[in-house]
């Protein structure tokens, strides 16, 4: 079968197996050369660095980019939990499937211990699982990442399924929204969050379900002492406010913002630290879906290649590692709220300024010529497997399980 992208309002309902994992080894290639650019030394070269990673949410954006990082670039043995479907010969796993598969395919060639489980991180079950699995190592975690994105939770405790919502709160919001195939433009709104909505959201997306994590991670004695764990933030332009960070999803990350430092007075006794990342805006399958995002990351991409500092994920997560969790003097760089920023870039005043102003300016007729359209259309493209470079998608694909 030749596959070509089965998309329709900024989401993609397929994916390309040889495109997903050509896309996972040109992170890792990057992570390769950073190492070697960088001079950075693992654990077993006498470096600073994490020896045994857990990635929860590993199998794509954040998450995979920074299991990575881990891996290939400081050495790290990992264990990965994502929630993908998976493939068979004949029908087509998530991208995040072919995604962990190159992952464990290339850890294995590089002598790097990986296991990746595929199943629900929010339950009892899945700690349970990834415990033994560490101990059965003889190891302890050094770095937990937590990179959960999910539109629902089950709570282990009542069996309740949780929802969140992507709402503002108080009032009504309107923005314009990006198609990111056909570029069409349009305006939509959304109604305020009622009812239950923002206490649901904070449920599944808040901080909740993290300190659990690292707190059966802790009773179960597999910390090693001075162990890290950071989960992932964003703040974002003003202009999304309404709908992001004050809005019910902003309600999310504002708890587990303040999780952070629970976790940490938690971890006190092993000398550990918990910190949120703030990072930068891009085409996730998370963040696809978000209606103002998609043409403010068309018009931020423009202005941030402009001027040399635009970053994918790899990037901003091979940044986080060497200039922020494992730097030269052992510091972390925070924030006055304690929250490490790489979104330091994105949020630069005269990035925000130009981005005004082309916001001010864009419509359905000049978008593909003011804004990264072409850029934005690429990225959401490649998550999926599809225009990746080197991929030749006229190919017939006989198996749905093969990587190449
Ligand atoms: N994309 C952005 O622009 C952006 C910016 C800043 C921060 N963040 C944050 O980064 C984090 C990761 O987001 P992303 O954009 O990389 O998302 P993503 O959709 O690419 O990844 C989400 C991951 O969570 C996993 N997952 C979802 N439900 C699961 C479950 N029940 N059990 C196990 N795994 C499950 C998926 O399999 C996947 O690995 C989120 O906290 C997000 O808010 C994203």
């Amino acid at each position: 079968m030749v596959i070509k992208p089965m998309i329709r309002s900024n989401i993609c309902i397929n994916s390309h197996p040889v495109g997903c994992a050509k896309d996972t080894a040109r992170q890792i290639a990057y992570a390769k050369a950073q190492k070697a650019k960088r001079g950075v030394k693992t654990a077993a070269e006498g470096g600073y660095a994490p020896k045994t990673v857990l990635v929860l949410g590993c199998s794509t954006g954040y998450g995979l980019a920074s299991r990575i990082a881990a891996a290939f670039e400081y050495g790290a043995e990992t264990i990965g939990v994502s929630f993908e479907k998976v493939g068979t010969e004949s029908k087509a796993g998530t991208p995040g499937w072919y995604n962990n598969k190159e992952f464990d395919r290339e850890a294995a060639a590089a002598g790097l211990k990986s296991v990746t489980f595929n199943g629900d991180a929010y339950s009892d079950e899945m700690r349970t699982q990834v415990i033994d699995e560490v101990k059965s190592w003889g190891k302890k975690f050094d770095l937990i990442v937590y990179s959960l994105a999910s539109p629902v939770r089950t709570d282990p405790d009542t069996k309740v399924m949780y929802k969140s919502v992507l709402k503002p709160v108080g009032a009504e919001y309107g923005g314009a929204s990006l198609d990111m195939m056909t570029g069409k433009m349009s305006t939509m709104s959304a109604k305020p969050a009622e009812g239950d909505d923002v206490a649901n959201t904070v449920k599944v997306m808040g901080g909740e379900d993290w300190e659990r994590w690292m707190k059966q991670l802790s009773e179960a004695g597999v910390l090693a002492d001075g162990v890290r764990t950071v989960a992932y933030s964003y703040i974002g332009p003003k202009l999304s406010h309404p709908i992001y960070r004050d809005g019910t999803i902003g309600a999310a990350k504002k708890d587990l913002e303040a999780r952070a430092h629970t976790i940490t007075k938690n971890l006190e006794g092993l000398h550990g630290a918990a910190y949120v990342s703030v990072n930068k805006g891009l085409i996730t399958r998370s963040s696809s879906v978000i209606p103002i995002i998609t043409l403010y990351l068309s018009v931020l991409f423009k202005v941030m290649k402009a001027k040399g500092t635009h970053e994918g994920c790899i990037e901003q997560m091979e940044r986080l590692f060497a200039e922020r969790l494992y730097t030269a003097d052992k510091k972390v760089p925070v924030d006055e709220e304690g929250r490490i920023r790489i979104d330091d870039w994105e949020l630069d005043p005269e990035v925000q300024a130009e981005v005004d102003k082309i916001m001010a300016q864009v419509n359905e007729a000049n978008v593909a010529e003011i804004t990264d359209l072409a850029g934005i259309r690429h990225d959401f493209l490649n998550i999926n497997g599809f225009d990746v470079e080197g991929v030749d998608y006229e190919k017939d694909i006989t198996d749905m399980t093969a990587l190449d």
